[in-house]
This record gives C-alpha cells, sequence and structure tokens, in this order.
C-alpha cells in the first residue's frame, strides 16, 4: 500500500522574486511552515505582496483555500537565521555565481545540520556550487518551472556528491507538491533546457532556411507530436534573448550542435525578444 507523500515541516526561500515567490506559494499551499528571506525590508515586504498575491488568486479558482490560515503560515524577513528550523531551504536569488555563493553561504550557517540546502539555479553547475559547500552531500538543485504553482515539472538535480537519502527527500517533498520530480545527473541544461533548446533552435533554422512558415512548423508539433505549442511559439514565451543565452552556454559546454542561429541573434538584436516585447516569431499585442 502506497501512502502520501509528506512535505517537509518547515521550509526556508532565500529570494523572494518571481521564482521565490512562486515556491513559497506551492509549498504554503502543501500546509508548510514556510520563511522568505530577502536582501532588505522594501524587497521583503514585495516578496510577502507577491506570495500573498497568489495565494489570493488561487483562492479565485479553488474556493476552499483558507487564504487566512494560508497567509498566517508565511513568514518574511531579511535575516537568515530565520531558517534555524527549516528541514529545507531553497535559494531563488538571481542568476549569478558570487551571489548564490554568498547566499548559500548565509543560509547554511543557520540552518539545522540534518536540513537539504537547494538551488533553483536553471544554469550554473551544481558541482560548482557544491565546492563551497559545508555538507556537499545534503545539497542538490530544485530546478522549479514558470509559472512554480501551475507547472507540473521539478527537476532534481544530482550532483556527484550527492546522497542517495537528500535525493530521496527531495522526490517525495517535490510529490507533496503534486508535481512530478525527474531526477537529472548536474550536466549543462540539465534535461529539460538541453532538449527544449534544441527543439527550438532547429525550429528557428528551419525557419531560416524557408522549410515552413512559423505556425505551419509549429502546428507540426502541436498536431503530429502533441507538443503543447509548438516550439517557436515556446521560444517566443521565454523569451529570445533568454533562449540565446542559454543556446551560447550550451554550445561552449556540449558544442556546435547548440550554436545559434542568425536568424535569432537577429531578432534578438532588432528587440524582438518575443512576448515580452510584443513581436517574436509572432505578434504579440494583446499579451504585452
Ligand atoms: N524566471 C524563470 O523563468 C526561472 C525559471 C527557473 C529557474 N529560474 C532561476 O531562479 C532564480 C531566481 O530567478 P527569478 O526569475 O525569480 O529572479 P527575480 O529577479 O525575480 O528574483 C530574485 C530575488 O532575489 C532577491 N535577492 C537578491 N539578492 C538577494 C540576497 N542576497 N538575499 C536574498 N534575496 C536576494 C531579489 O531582491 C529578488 O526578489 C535564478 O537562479 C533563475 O535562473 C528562473
Amino acid at each position: 500500500m502506497s501512502t502520501a507523500p509528506i512535505p517537509p515541516r518547515s521550509v526556508g526561500v532565500l529570494g523572494g522574486g518571481r521564482m521565490g515567490a512562486g515556491i513559497a506559494h506551492a509549498f504554503l499551499r502543501a500546509g508548510c511552515l514556510v520563511t522568505v528571506v530577502e536582501r532588505d525590508p522594501a524587497s521583503a515586504d514585495a516578496a510577502r505582496d507577491r506570495v500573498l498575491d497568489g495565494i489570493r488568486r488561487s483562492v479565485e479558482r479553488d474556493p476552499t483555500v483558507d487564504e487566512v490560515e494560508v497567509g498566517a503560515r508565511l513568514t518574511t524577513g531579511t535575516d537568515s537565521a530565520a531558517f534555524g528550523d527549516a528541514d529545507l531551504v531553497i535559494e531563488a536569488v538571481p542568476e549569478d555565481r558570487a551571489l548564490k555563493e554568498e547566499a548559500l553561504s548565509h543560509a547554511e550557517a543557520a540552518m539545522p545540520a540534518g536540513a537539504v540546502l537547494a538551488s533553483n539555479t536553471s544554469s550554473i553547475s551544481i558541482d560548482d556550487l557544491a565546492a563551497g559547500r559545508r555538507r556537499p552531500e545534503r545539497f542538490l538543485g530544485l530546478h522549479f518551472f514558470n509559472p512554480v504553482p501551475a507547472s507540473a515539472l521539478v527537476e532534481i538535480v544530482r550532483g556527484a556528491v550527492t546522497s542517495t537519502e537528500t535525493v530521496d527527500s527531495a522526490r517525495e517533498w517535490v510529490q507533496a507538491l503534486a508535481k512530478t520530480p525527474v531526477v537529472v545527473r548536474d550536466s549543462p541544461g540539465f534535461a529539460s533546457s538541453r532538449l527544449g533548446v534544441l527543439l527550438g533552435l532547429e525550429a528557428i533554422r528551419m525557419l531560416e532556411e524557408g522549410v515552413a512558415s512559423a505556425s505551419d512548423i509549429d502546428a507540426a508539433m502541436t498536431l503530429g507530436y502533441r507538443h503543447p505549442i509548438g516550439p517557436l511559439r515556446t521560444t517566443d514565451v521565454v523569451g529570445l534573448d533568454v533562449r540565446l543565452g542559454i543556446a551560447e552556454e550550451l554550445e561552449r559546454a556540449l558544442g556546435e550542435r547548440f550554436r545559434p542561429p542568425d536568424l535569432l541573434r537577429r531578432l534578438v538584436a532588432d528587440g524582438k525578444l518575443g512576448r515580452k516585447s510584443g513581436e517574436g516569431f509572432y505578434a504579440w499585442n494583446e499579451e504585452r
């Protein structure tokens, strides 16, 4: 008989921006105590508003959620000492190696020795970050997707010295969020970016070579392969500049097959970044 996965009792989140607020939201909804630590009081207030806004929107979709009860389990502040009783701390500060190193050091100085420390990095090597850790066997990547409350996937990124016990705890905690974990060895682009970006780059090359129109290339994937929106529309939603940055990094790490097509570089240089700028492979006037 299988038992329901049990969430951690207390979770710390370092950085309450777009991803950190979503991660806090997801653990609050699973019944956890959640502490979000930000860099200054104004950012802590903004993080609190962001998390509470998200909860308010989820109440509109699901009236059984008790907004007051969920909100009462949230603490926000500026001092990592608040992670003193955490079972799990997730770092979600901006994608800057030095910033992450510093944030992770502060967190691990405060958290209990038996707790698990995770980074939500989308591209920095978990083994590189593990090198500076006090307890590297209790450190891993937890790669959440945006928007966190609505996304079904979390990549668990296992470093060379991450213990099996740590991976098992992470797997159970992700399942307790009603999300599906996939376990990936620390490697460039993990599983999701590596495959998703490669498909997007080939679709751009096909457009460049005049193989088919953008909407026909996307239709080939949505109707032929059940891709949800097609690789070009996905690139528009993620941001052409974001995809270009990842492709350049993967080209350095994995070689020629990730070389960004000229068309992608041209569109980014012209400020056509996809949905956020109003135009990419498609026009997005209504969604800006
Ligand atoms: N946005 C995405 O789609 C996405 C998806 C997956 C992973 N990620 C990764 O998640 C991480 C965070 O990205 P984001 O989009 O949420 O960024 P963001 O800029 O929205 O949020 C980062 C937050 O960290 C705070 N911060 C900065 N320095 C801090 C410090 N020293 N201590 C505590 N807080 C600090 C900032 O005030 C900000 O609120 C990055 O590593 C990013 O690569 C992002």
